[in-house]
């Protein structure tokens, strides 16, 4: 067994089009178990300790500020290998070509935007995980 925890958000897109219902009905029924979830605003000091390895990159800042553009949900999942299991029910990074059936293959599109905007996110090792969670849930 290998019961893992992970951080899912829901970014501002998400929240804003009232697909934070959808995201966590996903999660359970996939299986998995939803010990912590909050609504907050992150400010900038969060983010770019949750962000610190994309600071930098061009698509860096428009990603701050879309992640202050309103209300997140911050969730801590839990089961066995969730964290690979919940990137899988995510999908790839760019919502035009992610898989139907997969979150952001399903819910989201490029709109053109200075940054992807792609309703969720999902720590991608146990170690980002462990980290990333200590970040929301301190
Ligand atoms: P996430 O961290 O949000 O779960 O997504 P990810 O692993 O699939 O993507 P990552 O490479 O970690 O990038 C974090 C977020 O930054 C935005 N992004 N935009 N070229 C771009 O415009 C670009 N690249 C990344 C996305 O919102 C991505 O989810
Ligand atoms: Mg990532």
């Amino acid at each position: 067994m290998t019961v893992e925890r992970t951080l899912i958000l829901v970014k501002p897109d998400g929240v804003r089009r009232g697909l934070v219902g959808e995201v966590i009905a996903r999660v359970e029924k996939k299986g998995y178990t939803i010990s912590a979830l909050k609504m907050m605003n992150a400010d900038r000091a969060l983010l770019t300790e949750h962000y610190a390895e994309h600071e930098g990159k061009p698509f860096f800042e428009p990603l701050v500020e879309f992640m202050l553009s309103g209300p997140i949900v911050a969730i801590v999942a839990e089961g066995n290998r969730v964290i690979e299991g919940f990137r899988k029910l995510a999908g790839t990074t760019d919502p035009t070509t992610a898989e139907p059936g997969t979150i952001r293959g399903d819910l989201a599109r490029d709109q053109g935007t200075k940054v992807v905007q792609n309703i969720v996110h999902g720590s991608d090792s146990p170690e980002s995980a462990e980290r990333e969670i200590s970040i929301f849930f301190k």
